[in-house]
């Protein structure tokens, strides 16, 4: 304790983050503000419009313009959508209503004669749910949160999702959204997929657009379930689910030093097994989690603290907070409100509750629907905004980079023990991804769908502080440019689709071996290319020109990998540099800070006074 109060220059940022904290975990039933359309038209006829997503901008900063949109409620207005595009040769995209992908998926490419926007706001009807098939018929727009209480109604459960429900089920398989398991049927959503219907450019005589019908047989559906939207829209959705089950939850937290063996094989020995590292506070969080009989008591709740709506005022204070220490190079404030932050969700039990209303301790037990995902931020009424999602663009709250990659089960522990390295080299260079939960590692299951992994294999995700000036540096960016650059080439790991960053998508095709099956239908469904955007079409290693942006200061945001100092952000110190541990790198090294040799003040949370659970 005395220690940390004798050096530090940040103690009154230390309690503005103290008290931040203790809002968050305050926050009531003050009116929240539900997210945005992301799309927004000039015109009342649904024109002059633009699209962008949950956080407000894509990762590549593009705006995205469209000359109309479309709000279809039937399968019949969906149909004359698809048509009037394809008749025209009008170019395509569909969002969501909350509209989640980092990368520009949903952007159609401008052209002279327009573009067009189908939002699936409005296709968000159950059309049916039966409990002796335990088959359940959704259309695309359905929110995972109606998913889930609608089966559990019923007596059924999906048993693998991600755990932010304010995602459609057409969204959710179209870019591979997933849970964590490696049991049972699967990790993905598509994985609980048995058809689709379809609605794709048809051929004159067709009427220019049709319907197609896939059962869990058909050959292309392997194609469909994943498409990233090039196909076609998604008019329906069948998923197959499981009779409601209750799981044990507990979250035990232990230090990283065997967790590069330990992480190979903990996902086999829990049904819903997931790691939380925080390699600066060498910690990793287990969460212990699986299948328990319905018999046993319990009736917990998972509201996670991050997705719960917060006073905007507090979300302002930690990003100005955040900005300030990256403005100062402050390295130690970010590691202390790092410690703050991760304590605070971590003795708030991370939102879950026993009972619905109170946390006294692990473990949780609950039905599946009341645990597996959560978001009660998007609830909610349009009239202030003096609460919101922490992301929502209309405040000053978190912006960020995610940095998500798949990697083989059988390359996770070197992969983690490269990470160690340089985590030992610059420990302090890790605390601004304590900040927004750490490094997030959740299990995969193979899967066959074309655009899928077809391997047990882990997922890292790692979120991280974005300026919103793309030309400004961020602190430490070359450790974690230089993570990117291990996860992605050394280990050859595969980019979630709509995550990440240009740089995470350079030669992403090449890594699937069935990618020219899926090139084969796109081709078939959707001769003209409608559905295809010049960024679809370099994902997909159809565009020659690659993903890569070459500007100045390119490497920065990740639109490139910098091969020259001005790629990064010479004039403010960062020259572009090998890695240091893998060589190959080339990242935005500031060369002020290493010429600097800081010793980092390593704090323990008990030293901040704070003990062990
Ligand atoms: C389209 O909207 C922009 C603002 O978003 C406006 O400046 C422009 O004048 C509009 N154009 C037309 C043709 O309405
Ligand atoms: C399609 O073309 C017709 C006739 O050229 C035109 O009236 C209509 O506005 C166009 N629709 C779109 C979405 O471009
Ligand atoms: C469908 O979405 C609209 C617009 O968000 C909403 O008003 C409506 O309540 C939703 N319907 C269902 C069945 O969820
Ligand atoms: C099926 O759902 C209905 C309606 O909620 C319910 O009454 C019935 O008990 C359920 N059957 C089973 C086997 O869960
Ligand atoms: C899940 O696995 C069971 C048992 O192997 C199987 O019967 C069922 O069809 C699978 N469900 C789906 C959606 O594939
Ligand atoms: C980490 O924890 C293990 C037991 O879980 C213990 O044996 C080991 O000494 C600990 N290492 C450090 C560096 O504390
Ligand atoms: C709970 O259910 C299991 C079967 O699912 C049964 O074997 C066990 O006896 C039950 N326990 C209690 C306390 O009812
Ligand atoms: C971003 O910062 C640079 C200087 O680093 C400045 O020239 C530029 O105007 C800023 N851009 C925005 C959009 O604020």
């Amino acid at each position: 304790m005395s220690s940390y109060l004798g050096k530090s220059k940040t103690f009154s940022q230390l309690l503005s983050f103290v008290l931040t904290c203790h809002l968050f975990l305050l926050i009531g039933m003050i009116h929240s503000s539900p997210p945005e359309n992301p799309i927004k038209c000039s015109s009342p006829s649904n024109s002059n419009c633009t699209v962008t997503n949950s956080i407000g901008e894509f990762s590549d900063r593009a705006i995205c313009r469209v000359s109309n949109a479309i709000y279809p409620r039937t399968e019949q207005e969906l149909i004359a959508a698809v048509a009037m595009a394809s008749k025209n040769k009008t170019k395509v995209k569909v969002a969501t209503r909350y509209s989640h992908s980092l990368t520009k998926l949903v952007c159609p490419d401008e052209s002279p004669n327009g573009n067009l926007i189908i939002s699936t706001m409005y296709l968000n009807r159950t059309l049916s749910i039966d409990n002796s098939t335990r088959i359940m018929t959704v259309e695309p727009g359905v929110l995972l949160r109606d998913v889930m209480s609608q089966a559990a109604k019923f007596g059924l459960a999906l048993p693998a999702s991600p755990y932010w429900w304010g995602l459609t089920v057409g969204g959710m398989i179209s870019t591979g959204a997933h849970g964590s398991t490696l049991w049972g049927n699967g990790s993905y959503v598509h994985d609980y997929v048995i058809g689709l219907q379809i609605v794709t450019p048809a051929s004159p005589d067709e009427g220019y657009a049709k319907v197609r019908v896939l059962d869990s047989n058909h050959p292309d559906i392997k194609a469909a379930k994943l498409s990233l939207g090039v196909l076609g829209v998604i008019s329906q959705i069948t998923l197959k689910l499981q009779p409601l089950f209750k799981r044990s939850i507990t979250v035990v937290r232990e230090n990283d030093s065997d967790l590069a063996t330990r992480a190979t094989t903990f996902g086999k020995e829990y049904e819903f097994a997931d790691i939380t590292w925080y390699p600066y506070q060498r910690r990793a969080l287990y969460r212990l989690d699986g299948r328990v009989s319905t018999n046993i008591s319990g009736n917990g709740l998972n509201d996670f603290t991050g997705f719960r709506s917060t006073l905007t005022l507090a979300l302002a204070v930690v990003r100005s907070s955040e900005e300030t220490q990256e403005a100062t190079g402050d390295a130690n404030g970010k590691c202390i409100s790092a410690r703050v932050t991760t304590f605070a969700l971590r003795i708030s039990g991370f939102g879950f509750t026993n009972d619905g209303n109170l946390f006294t301790g692990y473990p949780i037990v609950g039905y599946q629907n009341r645990l597996q995902a959560s978001g009660s931020c998007i609830d909610g009424s349009p009239d202030a905004l003096i609460t919101s999602c922490p992301w929502d663009p209309r405040i000053n709250g978190n912006f960020y980079h995610q940095t998500t990659v798949n990697l083989p089960l059988s390359k996770v522990k070197n992969f983690i023990e490269d990470v160690q390295t340089l985590r030992d080299l610059v420990p302090e260079a890790f605390c601004g991804l304590e900040l927004s939960s750490g490094i997030w590692m959740r299990y995969i299951k193979g899967s066959n769908v074309y655009l899928g992994t077809d391997e047990d294999s882990m997922d890292f995700d790692l979120t991280y502080y974005r300026s919103k000036n793309g030309s400004t540096p961020r602190l430490f960016e070359d450790i974690l440019e230089e993570i990117e650059q291990i996860a992605v080439f050394k280990y050859g790991g595969i980019p979630h689709w709509g995550k990440n960053r240009n740089v995470g998508f350079i030669g992403a095709i090449s890594k699937y071996k069935l990618a020219n099956e899926f090139l084969k239908v796109k081709e078939s469904y959707d001769t003209s290319g409608v559905f295809s955007s010049k960024w679809t079409d370099q994902i997909l290693g159809l565009d020659q020109s690659g993903v890569t942006i070459v500007k100045d200061g390119c490497a920065l945001e990740g639109l490139c990998i910098c091969s020259e100092d001005i790629h990064c952000a010479p004039q403010k110190g960062y020259v572009c540099r090998p890695g240091r541990l893998f060589t190959s790198a080339r990242v935005c090294t500031d060369i002020n800070r290493v010429a600097m040799d800081i010793t980092p003040v390593l704090f323990e949370e008990e030293d901040l006074g704070f003990s062990d659970m």
